[in-house]
């Protein structure tokens, strides 16, 4: 039996959208891919919580009633709590967890996957360990033993999940080894796939525009005008440099800034007095944004490389989140950019 098993690792807003459409390329290419695909699910309940585990309730409903409320994940999709179970047969797995669960993930999974197995990771964030950043997808690389791809793109999940149209771009090492069987796995009609080995742009673009939609958020807080929240985006594509044409870079910064939920809880972190960890809370169900947390990791690295004048928009970010700047400075972080130099 030479098809490829696939085994998703994650059952957020993100997870289950993706559940919906490989659920679906699997059951269409019965000659490539086995055609059931495992699902792992935190199972967040409480001790003593005697609910059904969002596993349970996938299985039960087609619907992960959570998360990604109102879409059909599809039958042949098999949700479990148990990580081990759902992925020790996988040739394929596809990590879409918040970067905060990827180091247990990997813990538990070591030395437990098929020799030939591959992951992709779907995560978009930064690693940093105090002296460099890292890709998230070398540590899955170095956690694993196996090679780790990424699929990033401008996918807002309910959009996906309701197939309507959208690209997303695979950064890969290899096109031969990764990159034409992931093509053929997540490509669709309406989720169209391109493949690049520019791996680390990929990736760094997926993570970084996070943060540029968090200050757009904290436009749309503040109600500053729309040709402020233009100006926002695109000091913060410069920013993120690698300018790049592709759904990973210009689109995905784009989607994020008017439709994701970093944008959403920068808009909410701003208007009011309360913690970051309220407003997700809140607004997210429980999800964390990642846009936070990756500003945090990239300041860290700016200031020890000495650099944070050049990134403004990244800088005040995680000063606004701090505490440490109000909407004066960021105006400012605008208003006196390098750009304009
Ligand atoms: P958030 O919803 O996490 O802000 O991101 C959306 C996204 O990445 C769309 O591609």
């Amino acid at each position: 039996d030479r098809r490829k098993r696939v085994t998703i690792v994650g059952g957020g807003n993100w997870g289950s959208a993706i559940a919906c459409v490989v659920g679906k390329t699997v059951k269409r290419q019965p000659e490539i891919f086995y055609p059931y695909v495992n699902m792992w699910c935190r199972d967040s309940r409480k001790p003593g919580d005697s609910s059904e585990s969002i596993a349970e309730v996938i299985n039960r409903t087609h619907e992960n009633a959570k998360y990604l409320p109102g879409r059909r994940i599809p039958e042949n999709v098999i949700a479990t709590s148990n990580l081990l179970d759902a992925c020790e047969e996988a040739h394929i797995l596809i990590l879409v967890v918040p970067h905060q669960g990827i180091e247990q993930i990997c813990k538990e999974l070591n030395g437990k996957l098929l020799p030939d197995a591959q992951a992709v990771s779907l995560t978009k964030g930064i690693s940093s360990d105090g002296k460099k950043l890292k890709l998230i997808s070398q540590d899955i690389e170095d956690a694993l033993g196996v090679k780790c791809s990424v699929l990033m793109g401008a996918n807002l999940a309910g959009e996906v999940a309701d197939e309507k149209f959208c690209e997303a771009t695979i950064g890969c090492k290899s096109i031969e080894e990764q990159g034409n069987i992931l093509k053929q796995l997540f490509d669709t009609p309406n989720f169209r796939i391109r493949v690049t080995t520019d791996y680390e742009a990929v990736e760094l673009c997926g993570a970084l525009k996070n943060i540029v939609a968090c200050a757009a958020g904290f436009v749309d807080g503040l109600g500053w005008a729309y040709n402020m929240k233009s100006a926002m985006i695109r000091l913060g594509l410069l920013e993120t440099k690698e300018s790049y044409f592709e759904s990973c870079g210009v689109a995905d910064l784009i989607t994020t800034c008017f439709g994701g939920r970093n944008r959403k809880v920068a808009e909410a972190f701003i208007k009011s007095d309360k913690p970051l960890a309220q407003i997700e809370r809140e607004l997210l169900n429980g999800q964390s944004a990642q846009g936070p947390p990756t500003a945090d990791d990239v300041f860290e690295m700016m200031e020890l490389f000495g650099i944070s004048e050049k990134f403004p928009i990244f800088t005040a970010v995680h000063k606004v989140f701090h505490g440490k700047m109000g909407q004066d400075g960021l105006y400012d972080a605008m208003r006196t950019h390098p750009a304009y130099d």
